[in-house]
C-alpha cells in the first residue's frame, strides 16, 4: 500500500503506525533514494536540482516495485504521485494508493514541526499554490482520508477499516 499526499500529511508517521498494526514492513521512498545515492534529499536538490531528484525518485520506485507488490506499507515523497510516470506505475492492478489530506494551513504547520529539511517548502503562498495545483492528482488515489484532528493511530485504524484489512 502506498501513502501519498502533500508535505506534512503524515505519510511517514502514519505509515510506521499502519505497518506496525498490520505486521507488514514499512518503507519510505525518500530514504531509499538517500540510501541509493548516499546523499540527503536536500543535498540532491541543492547540488543536482529537482529534475535529477525526480529521475532518482522514479528509479527508486521502479526498483521498489520490481521487488514485488506484496504486503508492505510505502510512504512516498509529496511529489512522487504527481509525476505521470510514477502515477502510471502506481495505477497497476493490485496496488493500493491512499491519499492523506489536511487543510493546507495545517500541512504548512506540520511540515515545519517535523524538523525535516524540505527544499520545496518555501513561503506560505508558494506552499499553498503547489498544494492546490497537486490536489486533483492526489484525489486520483484509491482512498482519500481526511486527517485533520485525528491522531496518527486513528488515521492508521481508519485505513485498516476502509480497506478491510482488520
Ligand atoms: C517533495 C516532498 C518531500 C521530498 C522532496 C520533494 C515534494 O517528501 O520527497 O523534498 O515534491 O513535495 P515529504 O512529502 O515526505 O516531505
Amino acid at each position: 500500500m502506498f501513502l501519498v499526499g502533500f508535505m506534512g500529511a503524515g505519510k511517514s508517521s502514519v505509515g510506521v503506525a499502519l505497518a506496525r498494526m498490520l505486521g507488514w514492513p514499512f518503507e519510505d521512498l525518500d530514504q531509499r533514494i538517500e540510501a541509493r545515492t548516499k546523499r540527503s534529499i536536500e543535498q540532491i536538490f541543492r547540488d543536482s536540482g529537482e529534475a535529477e531528484f525526480r529521475r532518482l525518485e522514479h528509479a527508486a520506485l521502479q526498483e521498489l516495485l520490481s521487488g514485488g507488490i506484496g504486503r508492505r506499507v510505502v510512504a512516498l515523497g509529496g511529489g512522487a504521485f504527481i509525476q505521470p510516470e510514477n502515477a502510471a506505475l502506481l495505477g497497476q492492478d493490485g496496488l493500493r494508493t491512499v491519499f492523506l489530506d489536511a487543510p493546507v494551513d495545517e500541512l504548512y504547520r506540520r511540515s515545519n514541526q517535523e524538523g525535516v529539511q524540505r527544499p520545496l517548502r518555501q513561503d506560505k503562498a508558494q506552499f499553498e499554490r503547489l498544494y492546490h495545483a497537486r490536489r486533483p492528482q492526489y484525489l486520483k488515489a484509491g482512498l482519500h482520508i481526511a486527517t485533520a484532528e485525528k491522531t496518527i493511530e486513528a488515521v492508521a485504524e481508519r485505513i485498516v477499516q476502509e480497506l478491510n484489512l482488520g
